[in-house]
């Protein structure tokens, strides 16, 4: 087969192949407002990204990231993309598929490529973040799943150190979605891109102060697959799954609907046996959500409450994602038959019992003094700003480790490993009732959590970092070899 660009994809779609709607379109139709306030106007259907499926067991695609110009408002602005639009195109995998990935950099500047929470090696031409793609360059990326690959929501994105919080919130960043063998029956699936950005008066993505990369900037406009306020439409009874993704730099999520009741089926990979009723769900920078909602009549906004992610201690005051619409839910017509149950997921992998290896602890800080470039605050992992050349963990392949992960700061950090998923075991104390899996967990101020990590299937050598993404770009990263 052919890799499928973006842009063929495109013309697939306008030829009417099915279930593909083009979400970039939003962006260029739905912004009506650049004024700095948040999800004003807005309104129309709700788009999704293209979506590319392997067949056969491989799934080839060109991604082109590139500068596009959109037309907001009638004012023109100018973004970042994965060929034509924000975000780029959703790519569906199975277990043990696959997936090649030829990048072609068309910015004025380097960058490379990173599949968030893939259970893969980090090496040669796999997920290294290592890696720099030069202006102009085209480099072939090649991902091989095992066949045990963990089912879920994960996501793409830039990891060249340094412009990675500049380039994802300029609009650089798509889903992967691995399926199950057993889908949860359901009326439709929505892939749930949630992201931010800011405009300056000349249309161009805002520039971060030194403030901003210190506090981790939060954008001015919510997107939902790169609209502002987009409508969901839905009739009374029709069960929906929405793999929500939150592909802003920084900013926390608190997930609501007013009104609908919301079942988490899993966060970040995998899923629970049955699925709970929540009220909300948080996600930090990184985190995914799969949710199931059963449509009750009536018309309700999916909402994001605000959040207190800390401050900056001395340096000044707090930062809150504050509250925002992200979409209106608008549930109307016949009410359809009750869908058919929840078949059960397996019962998750749980290490409370496993034997430990070897226990480490990580201490993630902000501190006084100077940092890269002459900053006054520097933010460290063990007392170091990141070094490529350095290894900070050596593991053991095929070891069970516990980490004690720290934060000594006043602000939350959300802690992420590359390859290797983490069970949390302790949180702000207190152990972890279910077995509970993420790569990304929110190490809070002041506090710390406790993990477990089996690293298995997959030796090489990757990072770790915090996905509030200007943090990790100011140095909060460590480097891990497993082997
Ligand atoms: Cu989503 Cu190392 O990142
Ligand atoms: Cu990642
Ligand atoms: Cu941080």
């Amino acid at each position: 087969m052919e890799p499928i660009s973006r842009r063929r994809a495109l013309q697939l779609g306008a030829l009417g192949a099915a279930g593909v709607v083009v979400g970039g379109w939003g962006l260029t139709r739905q912004f009506t407002d650049l004024g700095g306030v948040r999800t004003t106007g807005g309104g129309g259907a709700l788009g999704s990204p293209a979506e590319l499926r392997s067949t056969g067991g491989t799934l080839r695609v060109e991604l082109d990231a590139a500068p596009f110009t959109g037309d907001v408002a009638g004012r023109r602005v100018s973004m970042l993309g994965y060929a034509d639009g924000v975000p780029g195109p959703t790519l569906r995998l199975r277990p043990g598929d696959r997936l090649q990935v030829q990048l072609r950099n068309n910015l004025d500047e380097a960058t490379n490529l990173h599949v968030h929470g893939l259970h893969v090696s980090p090496e040669g031409n796999a997920d290294n973040p290592f890696l720099t793609i030069n202006a102009g360059e085209t480099f072939d990326y090649d991902y091989q799943l095992p066949p045990d690959h963990p089912t879920g929501t994960f996501w793409y994105h830039p990891h060249l150190h340094g412009s990675v919080a500049d380039q994802l919130f300029a609009g650089l960043y798509g889903a992967i979605v691995v399926e199950e063998d057993r889908p949860v029956p359901v009326a439709r699936e929505r892939v749930l891109v949630i992201s931010d950005i800011s405009f300056d008066g000349q249309g161009n993505v805002r520039r971060a102060s030194q403030a901003d990369r210190m506090m981790g900037r939060e954008g001015d406009l919510l997107l939902v697959n790169g609209q502002v306020s987009p409508v969901l439409e839905g009739r009374p009874g029709e069960r929906e799954r929405w793999r929500v993704v939150n592909a802003c730099s920084s900013r926390f999520l608190r997930l609501a609907v007013k009104g609908q009741q919301l079942q988490l089926l899993g966060m970040d990979l995998g899923r629970s046996e049955r699925p709970d009723d929540v009220d909300e769900v948080l996600l930090a920078p990184g985190n995914r959500a799969d949710l199931l909602v059963t449509l009750r009549a009536g018309t309700t906004e999916l909402r994001t409450l605000g959040f207190d992610r800390g401050g900056m201690g001395m340096m000044g005051s707090g930062v809150a994602s504050g509250p925002a619409t992200l979409a209106t839910l608008a549930v109307t017509g016949n009410s359809v038959a009750v869908a058919e149950p929840v078949p059960d997921g397996p019962t998750p992998r749980d290490l409370r019992d496993a034997s430990v290896a070897r226990r480490r602890e990580l201490t993630m800080a902000m501190g006084m003094g100077m940092g890269m470039g002459g900053r006054m605050m520097s933010f460290t992992i063990d007392g170091k700003e990141f070094d490529h050349q350095r290894t900070d963990q050596e593991v053991n392949a095929g070891d069970i480790e516990e980490w004690t992960i720290r934060n000594t700061s006043p602000m939350d950090h959300p802690f992420h490993l590359h390859v290797w998923p983490m069970q949390l075991v302790e949180e702000r104390g207190r152990p972890v009732e279910e077995p509970t899996w993420r790569d990304v967990v929110i190490v809070p101020a002041g506090g710390a959590v406790v993990v477990r990590i089996p690293f298995e299937d997959i030796v090489g050598r990757t990072v770790y970092h915090c996905h509030i993404l200007d943090h990790e770009d100011l140095g909060m990263m460590g480097v891990i070899e497993v082997g």
